[in-house]
């Protein structure tokens, strides 16, 4: 491990299920200070809060997110902030996908995912930049290395994200700013189908170490690394 993650602040998008608590989860192990989102999986994120606890996170605080909502992003900003000073790390993790195809989605459901995946995340990252002092990983999705059968919209965010975390890695060569493409994944999302959610969130751990390293902008397909 090159990076030391012990005592670091580490945001954990979405952490209350999936691939973002066994994240959380991971980072709790290295020591890591956290503050983690959850968007309605009450019960399920204080339960994941307090296993961090007792893996050894010095100091953990589970937060409401809602990414298509302005002022829920600044609250979480505020909260951050004023309890931890500045963040080490995000992991940009929370996102939705509509199993449906293209034609049968109407525009609330295009507009959700586009607010949630795309415009969320970017309003996020946007209000916590300048307090980051090391590190923005974003969770893609191997739907954007390689033609898929992934609902057109949900792909739509997906690659609008790798564009955007390629273009802001030039902006700001100060920071890693990676993305992490998980591809199909036992989780809610996916009918509990597919990769350990585990083996995502080793991959996330080693590029957060150091022990992946990636260029600026670049894209780390989990399918070449997980298990590695
Ligand atoms: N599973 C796969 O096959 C797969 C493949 C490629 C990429 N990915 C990506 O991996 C990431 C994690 O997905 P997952 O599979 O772990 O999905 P998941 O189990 O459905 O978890 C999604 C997480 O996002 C949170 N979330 C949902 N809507 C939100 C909103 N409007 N605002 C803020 N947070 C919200 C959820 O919070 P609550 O549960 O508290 O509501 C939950 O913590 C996503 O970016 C996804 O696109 C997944």
């Amino acid at each position: 491990m090159g990076i030391e993650l012990a005592d670091k602040v580490v945001l954990v998008t979405g952490a209350s299920i999936g691939i973002g608590r066994e994240i959380a989860l991971r980072f709790a192990a290295a020591g890591s200070r956290l503050a983690l989102t959850y968007f309605e999986h009450t019960t399920e994120a204080v339960v994941v809060a307090e296993r961090c606890r007792g893996l050894g996170a010095p100091d953990v605080i589970m937060a409401s997110l809602q990414l298509a909502d302005d002022d829920s992003i600044r609250m979480l900003f505020e909260a951050v902030i004023d309890h931890f000073g500045a963040v080490d790390i995000i992991v940009n993790n929370a996102g939705v996908v509509v199993w449906k195809p293209f034609l049968e989605q109407d525009f609330g459901e295009l507009e959700t995912q586009l607010a949630v995946n795309l415009t969320g995340v970017m309003k996020l990252t946007w209000v916590f930049l300048p307090m980051v002092n090391d590190a923005v990983i974003t969770i893609g999705s191997t739907a954007t290395l390689h033609q898929s059968r992934t609902p057109p919209t949900y792909c739509a965010t997906k690659w609008g994200l790798r564009g955007f975390v390629k273009a802001l890695a030039l902006e700001h060569p100060g920071k890693r700013i990676v993305s992490v493409h998980p591809t199909v994944t036992a989780t809610r999302m996916n009918d509990m189908q597919g990769m350990p959610p585990e083996r995502v969130a080793e991959v996330v751990m080693r590029v957060a170490c150091g022990d992946i390293e990636v260029e600026p902008g670049g894209d780390v397909d989990v399918r070449e690394h997980a298990n590695a």
